[in-house]
C-alpha cells in the first residue's frame, strides 16, 4: 500500500472512529488504488496549471479525440473510484445471490452511513436511489398537498421536476405557480426577492435548484428555505449539481427535502442519487413504491424499489475518499476559474449573449449567439472544432451550456491564451 494512501485510510478510520461511526471497508484493494496523498499535498491554486494537469493525467483517463466540455452531464470516474467498481462488479457477479443476501447489506448499511457522515446528516434522514430524479419524484410525489395548495417553481428548474409537478397539478392535486426567473441577477438578495415578492396565501410548497442546469445559476438556498420556512412553506431543493461542485452544508440549508446525485460531481459510478428528508418530516410523507411494512417514521418506507445497482453503491466510500482527497475547496474554485477563462473572452463579443451571471456560477455557464439556435451552434462546434457542449431548452433560442470537469486544462477552454475555441467557433460561424 502507498505510505500517502495508508496515511489517508487511517485518518480516515480515525476520523470516523472520533465520530463515534464505524471504520468503512473501503471496496478498493488499497494497493491497487494508487491514490498518493502527496499528490494532493499542494494549494493547488485554480491556476496552477502544473498541479491540475498532474492530476489529471495520473488519476483521469479521458478520451482524447475531442475536447468534452458537457461535464454537466455526468462525471468521469477517478481511476482509483474506476478500480474499485470493477472490481466490485465482479464480487458481485461471481458472489451472485449469495454475496448479494449475505454480505451486501452490511457493506450498503456500511456504505450508507459513509455517505451519511460525509452530507453531515443522519443515516435514519437518508435513501440512497438510482438517481436525483428518483431521488427528488419519492419527495414530490409523497408530499402530502391538499386540494387548492400552490408550488412555486421557475423556468430554471429540472425539466423533470417541473414535469412532476405539472403531472400532480392535471391529476388536481396542486396548482403550479411558474414564474420567470431573472437570467443575470446581480446578488443574491435580488434572488431572494423574486421568489419573496411571488409567494400567495396559498403557497405550499416552493421548487429551488440549487444549481440550474440549463445556465449554471447557484441560488441562495439557505436564505430562500428560511425565509419561506418563517412564512410556513415548505421547500424542495434539487441539489443534483450542487453536491461536489460547490461547498455548502446540508443541514445548514434548512430545507426539509433535498435530492442529490453521486454521479455528477462526486465522480461515483452512474446509478447513485440521494433523498435527504428531515427527520420529524418522515412521518407524513407517503410512499411512492408500495410499503405497508415499514415503520411511519423510517425513511426506509420511501425505499422499497426493487432491486438496486450493488457495485454502484459499494463503490460509494472510495468515491467520497477520493473526492475529499481532492478537497471540494480546490475543485470548486478550480472549475469557476476555467469557466471565468472562456466567459472573459466571449462575453463582450456584440453578437454573442451570456444567459450565466459569472460571479453566480461554478462550473456550469451557458451563452447565445445572435440570430443562431442553440442546437446549431453546439453542432458546430463539434463539427468544425472537436468541442462537445450541449444545447439547452431556454426561450425561443434555447442557450449552449459549456462545462468544464477537473480534469480539464486551461487550452482546452482557452487556445495560446489568445482565442478561446468556443469564441473562434462562434466568430467562424458568425461570420459564414
Ligand atoms: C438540476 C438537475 N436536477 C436533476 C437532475 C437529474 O439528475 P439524475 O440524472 O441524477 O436523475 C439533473 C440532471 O442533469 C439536473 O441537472
Amino acid at each position: 500500500m502507498k505510505q500517502g494512501r495508508k496515511k489517508f485510510l487511517k485518518q480516515l478510520g480515525a476520523g470516523l472512529f472520533a465520530a463515534g461511526l464505524p471504520a468503512i471497508p473501503l471496496a478498493a484493494d488499497a494497493d491497487e488504488s494508487g491514490m498518493d496523498t502527496i499528490d494532493f499535498l499542494d494549494e493547488g491554486l485554480p491556476d496552477d496549471e502544473r498541479y491540475w494537469k498532474r492530476i489529471a493525467r495520473k488519476y483521469y483517463a479521458v478520451a482524447d479525440d475531442y475536447i468534452n466540455l458537457e461535464n454537466g452531464y455526468y462525471g468521469i470516474q477517478p481511476k482509483p473510484v474506476l478500480q474499485a467498481f470493477q472490481k466490485n462488479i465482479i464480487t458481485a457477479n461471481e458472489q451472485a445471490a449469495r454475496f448479494a443476501r449475505k454480505d451486501y447489506p452490511a457493506i450498503a448499511a456500511a456504505a450508507k452511513k459513509e455517505l451519511a457522515a460525509f452530507l453531515e446528516v443522519s443515516d435514519e434522514e437518508i435513501i440512497i436511489t438510482r438517481n436525483a430524479t428518483e431521488a427528488l419524484n419519492i419527495a414530490i410525489q409523497g408530499y402530502p398537498f391538499k386540494p387548492g395548495d400552490e408550488v412555486m417553481l421557475n423556468q430554471l428548474d429540472y425539466f423533470s421536476m417541473i414535469e412532476a409537478f405539472k403531472m400532480l397539478e392535471t391529476r388536481g392535486q396542486l396548482k403550479v405557480n411558474a414564474f420567470e426567473m431573472p437570467l443575470l441577477p446581480q446578488s443574491d438578495d435580488e434572488i431572494v426577492e423574486q421568489y419573496r415578492k411571488l409567494i400567495t396565501a396559498r403557497t405550499k410548497v416552493i421548487l429551488l435548484t440549487h444549481v440550474s442546469n440549463i445556465n449554471g445559476l447557484i441560488i441562495p438556498v439557505a436564505k430562500i428555505a428560511a425565509m419561506a420556512k418563517a412564512k410556513g412553506i415548505d421547500t424542495i431543493t434539487d441539489s443534483a449539481h450542487a453536491l461536489g461542485q460547490i461547498p455548502f452544508s446540508l443541514p445548514q440549508l434548512s430545507s426539509d427535502f433535498v435530492g442529490l446525485n453521486l454521479h455528477k460531481w462526486i465522480g461515483n459510478p452512474v446509478g447513485a442519487g440521494v433523498l435527504y428528508i428531515k427527520k420529524e418530516r418522515i412521518k407524513e410523507m407517503k410512499p411512492l413504491f408500495g410499503d405497508v411494512a415499514a415503520a411511519e417514521s423510517s425513511i426506509n418506507k420511501l425505499a422499497h424499489f426493487g432491486t438496486t445497482p450493488f457495485a454502484v453503491i459499494m463503490t460509494i466510500p472510495d468515491s467520497i475518499a477520493f473526492h475529499r482527497m481532492m478537497g471540494l475547496d480546490k475543485i470548486s474554485k478550480r472549475l469557476h476559474y476555467l469557466k471565468t477563462i472562456w466567459i472573459n473572452a466571449v462575453k463582450d463579443h456584440p453578437n454573442v449573449e451570456m444567459v450565466t451571471p459569472a460571479d453566480l456560477s461554478c462550473a456550469i455557464a451557458s451563452f447565445r449567439i445572435k440570430n443562431k439556435s442553440a442546437a446549431e451552434v453546439a453542432d458546430y462546434l463539434f463539427k468544425e472544432h472537436k468541442i462537445f457542449t450541449v444545447a439547452r431548452q431556454l426561450g425561443k433560442q434555447g442557450c449552449v451550456r459549456v462545462t468544464p470537469g477537473i480534469y480539464n486544462n486551461v487550452a482546452d477552454v482557452q487556445n495560446g491564451g489568445q482565442e478561446v475555441p468556443v469564441m473562434q467557433s462562434a466568430k467562424s460561424l458568425l461570420c459564414k
